[in-house]
């Protein structure tokens, strides 16, 4: 073999070596430029690296500053966490690795994370069974540790896996996981005396026993959730369960397959003690097409089912979805802790009957001593969702606890007003002749006077009730002349997607009301009296896509608006109106907002200028295309009138962009009315392309393609006059003689 080749070779690689030192070079500088994006943690005064949903798939400790406070590593793709990955984060106090598909942690992961206060592994595929036990000795000062929504692989001893996994976690205080077929958190919680909230997933839990949460003895846990991701099968429930919780303050159950009645017998534990909240939400026995008597019996709540809920003093119940398909009233007759304590009811979503069959029960519900919102629809609502907002009152109990002087001074007595007839509503019988009395009479009583002897028809309600929110009740809901005693602070009335609401008569004692929706739902009068006039001080009003449009023409013709001189805000969206009659708001000087949205408005429909206060004129999704003069003259003289601007919202508009519109599309950026969007719309113009009437270079295009076509057109006629005027020159000349 001659040298040549070889030599050749060697030079070749040679000459190609300083590019691959350039490539491997160029490689490592890659990995090291941090995919992650730093800003300052406002919360924890370090820095938040945040390297969410970057598609990771491995970590380089290089890529996170040391004085990172904040770590978010959510939404990748790492399959592990290596050992020292963090080993440089001392000032790490939150760690966040959720749906990164996870699935080991090394032991020594988490090493270097002395000063790390949460850990959140949700959703992940972690065996936690499989997890080492030391792992989290790295990590003493955790307070919140998250692990829900991982595995839970098959062991010999499935409770003794956590054996000693959680015992360096001295600080912990909230912890969230996932257990498997029967329930069982023994000793080994023992150690966690700063154990306050604790989130099961209980997906694939089978049983839970009385001896499920034996180990939370002497641990004063506060808060308590059972939940699934999924309604799956039927679990076996004891009802001694709660037996070791007797410091809960805050107990959820959600999704899963437990019978409402056994968790209602399983409350024993917390008679005559005070809680803050007890949330049942989508709970019940799954019934079949076939066999439906499962579910029906299970939600059929007898008085007896409902004597340790009764007895219980806490703040807010929320029990919604549980297939309750009737409920004793008698079982909240007469006094009760319950009665006595509760702030917030929520009761919705479950199978009753029609809203006026139920109203002994709401009678019982009015009874209700410091009630101050009420949330309640009979039937499970298949409609749009609908989600009103409950207070927080978690942050009561304390301020609870020490006021606790009502507890022992409850005579029943200290709460009732000097009115004769209500006197005594707490004694069972006077309650029940009262219930005969008031509403055995249903039947449509057609009056024309409104003048109302007060003592006839009364109810009284709390005088703390501030809101009642109705919804997705069927029936008809009638009204007749009422009284309401006790209104004084009630400010809200929502009657929501139900069916109809009858009214034979008007109520009195709700004056003070400020906000009155009744979207989806159904009006409808049989004596002529303005549904309004019962609401003077409603301040904002909510008509949106009303079951029946004749409410809507009732109140334009005979102006109800007139009623409420201090209405600020009016929302009358997806109703199908063409136009306002022209003085609808005259009267009403203070309002500043007016919501029209998915209407048929081909203009503004109303008369801005009759209406000094306006703020917010929306028009979005209407059948807009341009404005007329006199409207974009209101529009603009309104902001000068007042100090405060004008916004015009017309997004989702059919707007044109033609010739004969050029001075609406020149207008959008001239005016000072505020638009939304910036006024940048999208906009069909004469060729029908789609267009943006954003840039003012595009109305000037159209102006000048406008401009040259009339422009054009002139010239035209003018030619075609010359021309003429030449011919008739010519020929007079020519046939002079003639
Ligand atoms: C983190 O980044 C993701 C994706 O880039 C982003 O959606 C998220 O809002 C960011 N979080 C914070 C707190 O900045
Ligand atoms: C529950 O079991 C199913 C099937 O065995 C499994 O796919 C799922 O990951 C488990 N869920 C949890 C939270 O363990
Ligand atoms: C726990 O769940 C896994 C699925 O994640 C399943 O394979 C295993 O059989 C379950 N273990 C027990 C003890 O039921
Ligand atoms: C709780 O404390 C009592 C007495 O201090 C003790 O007998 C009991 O074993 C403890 N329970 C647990 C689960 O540690
Ligand atoms: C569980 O506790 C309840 C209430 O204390 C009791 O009635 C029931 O018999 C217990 N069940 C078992 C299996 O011990
Ligand atoms: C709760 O209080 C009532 C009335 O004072 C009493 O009859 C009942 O026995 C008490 N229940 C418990 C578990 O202490
Ligand atoms: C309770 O109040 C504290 C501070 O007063 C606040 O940080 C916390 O978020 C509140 N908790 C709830 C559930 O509202
Ligand atoms: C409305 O509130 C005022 C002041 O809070 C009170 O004096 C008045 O009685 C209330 N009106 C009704 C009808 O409750
Ligand atoms: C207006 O919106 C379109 C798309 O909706 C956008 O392309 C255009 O840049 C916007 N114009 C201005 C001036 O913001």
């Amino acid at each position: 073999m001659s040298p040549t080749p070889t030599v050749i070779l060697l030079f070749l690689m040679a000459s190609s070596f300083p590019c691959w030192l350039k490539i491997s070079v160029s490689a490592t500088a890659r990995t090291d430029e941090s995919p992650c994006v730093v800003t300052g943690d406002t919360e924890r005064g370090g820095e938040y690296v945040n390297c969410s949903s970057k598609g990771l798939t491995s970590l380089q400790p290089s890529w996170f500053p040391d004085t990172a406070t904040t770590l978010n590593l959510d939404h990748n793709d790492l399959h592990f966490l290596d050992s020292g990955t963090f080993r440089r984060l001392n000032k790490l106090k939150v760690l966040s690795v959720r749906y990164s598909n996870v699935y080991k942690v090394q032991e020594n992961a988490l090493m270097g994370l002395g000063r790390l206060e949460e850990l959140n592994l949700e959703n992940n595929n972690i065996d936690l069974s499989q997890i080492p036990p030391r792992i989290f000795s790295h990590v003493p000062n955790v307070v919140n540790l998250y692990l829900k929504g991982n595995r839970n692989g098959e062991t010999k001893h499935p409770h003794k896996a956590f054996a000693k996994t959680f015992s360096d976690l001295k600080q912990l205080q909230r912890l969230s996981l996932d257990r498997n077929s029967t329930l069982y958190l023994g000793q080994d919680f023992a150690s966690l005396e700063n154990l306050i909230y604790l989130h099961i997933d209980c997906s694939n839990v089978t049983k839970i026993t009385n001896e499920s949460l034996a180990g939370f003895q002497n641990v004063s846990l506060q808060e308590l959730v059972l939940a699934s991701s999924t309604m799956g099968y039927e679990v076996a429930f004891e009802t001694g369960v709660f037996r070791y919780l007797e410091t809960l303050q805050v107990l959820r159950m959600k999704e899963t397959s437990i019978s409402n009645k056994i968790v209602l017998r399983s409350l024993w534990p917390f008679e005559n003690k005070t809680m803050t909240v007890i949330q049942l939400e989508s709970l019940g026995l799954q019934g079949t097409w076939a066999t439906p008597e499962k579910m029906f019996a299970d939600g059929d709540i007898k008085k007896d089912d409902v004597k340790y809920l009764r007895g219980i003093c806490f703040l807010q119940l929320i029990w919604n979805k549980c297939s309750i398909g009737s409920m004793d009233s008698r079982g909240f007759d007469g006094p009760s802790n319950m009665k006595r304590c509760v702030r917030s009811l929520q009761f919705t979503k479950q199978l009753l009957g029609r809203l006026h069959q139920q109203r002994v029960l709401l009678l019982n519900i009015f009874q209700f001593q410091r009630l101050e919102e009420l949330q309640y629809g009979g039937f499970e609502w298949c409609g749009p969702d609908i989600h009103f907002k409950l207070s927080s009152y978690q942050n009561v109990s304390s301020e609870y606890q020490t006021s606790s002087e009502h507890f022992e001074t409850f005579k029943g007595e200290t709460m009732l007003t000097s009115s004769k007839i209500h006197d005594r509503l707490n004694s069972d019988k006077k309650a029940t002749v009262f219930q005969r009395r008031h509403f055995s009479h249903l039947k449509p009583v057609p009056q024309t006077s409104t003048a109302l002897d007060k003592s006839a028809f009364s109810i009284k309600i709390p005088k703390t009730l501030k809101q009642c929110i109705f919804f997705g009740s069927l029936g008809v809901f009638p009204i007749h002349n009422f009284h309401v005693w006790g209104g004084e602070n009630f400010r809200e009335f929502r009657y929501v997607s139900s069916s109809r609401l009858e009214m034979y008569g008007i109520i009195t004692g709700l004056e003070n009301t400020t906000l009155v929706d009744i979207t989806r739902s159904e009006v409808k009068r049989f004596i002529r009296v303005n549904f309004f006039k019962m609401f003077p001080n409603a301040q904002t009003i909510i008509l949106n896509s009303l079951a029946s449009k004749d409410f809507l023409h009732l109140i334009f013709d005979e102006r109800w608006f007139d009623a409420t001189p201090k209405l600020e805000h009016v929302e009358v969206s997806d109703n199908r109106l063409h136009s306002f009659p022209r003085r609808t708001f005259s009267t009403n000087w203070k309002l500043t907002t007016v919501v029209l949205t998915q209407n048929k408005f081909t203009s503004l429909g109303l008369d801005v200028s009759n209406m000094p206060a306006l703020k917010v004129l929306d028009l979005r999704h209407n059948a807009i295309s341009t404005l007329e003069q006199q409207e974009m003259t209101a529009l603009d003289k309104h902001p000068q009138t007042k100090a405060h601007g004008l916004s015009l919202l017309l997004g989702g508009n059919p707007i044109h962009c033609l010739c004969s519109r050029l001075s609406f599309l020149i207008w959008l950026h001239t005016t000072l009315v505020r638009l939304d969007n910036s006024g940048n719309y999208t906009c069909t113009d004469d060729r029908g392309y789609s267009i943006s009437t954003g840039d003012l270079a595009t109305a000037k295009a159209i102006w000048r393609r406008c401009e040259g076509r009339r422009a054009l057109l002139v010239s035209f006629c003018l030619l075609l006059a010359l021309a003429f005027g030449f011919m008739t020159l010519y020929k007079w000349r020519r046939f002079k003689t003639a």
